[in-house]
């Protein structure tokens, strides 16, 4: 039996999913709320994860949990659109996804509203909608683990995760009249066969998130969805670790916060929101809210 939530570690990415986030509205109701989420939610087509403000508003600490930070690069801004909760809900239909969630809105008020809902899907067998291949450099197997999964902790602690999400919304008009060879060198890799570029310019994105590069090694695991509405559309960025610490120091060397040079990506796209959520582990499949003091 998993003593962590599958969902974060299944591959590939689901074909369809919803994120979905809450904002509390109750307090007194939350005992309610938090017994109809392990009735509800398996770890598998639902990965939950908390914000530090329900955390709190519990009267407890997730070492490591943090709000995501308004971070301001050189340029480029990543705004903060930080919530108490979110579920990020596997599916492999629209309509099924929709009724799941109008059931879990239910359950969960009056204590927690859904204040945003974003729909993503799985385009080709794991692409960004500018055609890129999206994981390519993902660990896997142990060394997945290794990254995503809390290892050591007190009682509710291990097989923990943190997330960090944010969403960007890609100018796909102006990339496609980019050359070849500029969209290559925004990546670093070629979209013709996926080479990584060895000669690629140092604001090339693999360039700047090259794992093995930080110190310590920033290792995560990316759980990335496009997405569309009407004529808007991007990316949901998604990415697990077993603190928050890797993501925020790729996002801060994107942002040209270590040596002045942005990322390529930000020419293309740009991040609308962003949160940080900590995704409890699992025990006899349910949540395991023993570290909130709940169950
Ligand atoms: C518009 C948003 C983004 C797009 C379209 C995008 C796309 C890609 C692509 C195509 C790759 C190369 C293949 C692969 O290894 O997956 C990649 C790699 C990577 N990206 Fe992103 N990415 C985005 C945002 C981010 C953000 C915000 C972060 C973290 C702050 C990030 C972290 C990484 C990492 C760690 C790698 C692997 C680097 C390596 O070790 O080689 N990406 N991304």
């Amino acid at each position: 039996m998993s003593y962590y939530q599958p969902g974060i570690l299944a591959t590939p990415v689901p074909a369809q999913a919803r994120h979905l986030f809450f904002a509390l509205e109750s307090v007194e109701a939350l005992p309610q709320a938090l017994d109809s989420l392990l009735n509800q939610v398996d770890g598998k087509s639902a990965v939950v994860g908390f914000g530090e403000s329900l955390v709190k508003a519990l009267n407890v600490q997730i070492d490591g949990l943090r709000s995501f930070p308004a971070l301001t690069g050189v340029g480029v801004e990543n705004p903060s659109t930080q919530h108490a909760l979110w579920v990020w809900l596997h599916g492999v239909d629209r309509g099924e996804l929709l009724n799941r969630c109008n059931a879990l809105e239910a359950a969960l008020a009056p204590a927690l509203r859904l204040v945003e809902m974003q729909e993503a899907f799985r385009h080709k067998d794991g692409h960004d909608l500018t055609g890129y291949e999206d994981g390519t450099e993902n660990p896997h197997d142990e060394a997945a683990i290794a990254a995503a999964l809390q290892s050591a902790g007190t009682d509710g602690m291990v097989g923990g995760s943190f997330a960090a999400i944010q969403q960007w919304q890609h100018d796909l008009k102006g990339f496609h009249k980019l050359s070849s060879e500029d969209k290559d060198n925004i990546m670093g890799r070629r979209l013709s066969d996926n080479e990584e570029i060895d000669d690629a310019p140092v604001s090339a994105h693999v360039k700047r998130t090259a794992q093995e590069s930080f110190a310590p090694e920033a290792f995560v695991v990316r759980r990335s969805m496009p997405w569309i509405e009407g004529d808007r559309a991007g990316l949901m960025f998604l990415a697990f670790g077993f603190s928050l610490d890797a993501f925020e120091a790729q996002l801060r060397r994107m942002s040209g916060l270590e040596d002045g040079i942005t990322d390529g990506l930000y020419r293309i796209s740009r991040p609308i929101t962003g949160g940080y959520y900590w995704c409890p582990p699992l025990k006899d499949g349910h949540l395991d809210l023993r570290a909130l003091r709940v169950g």
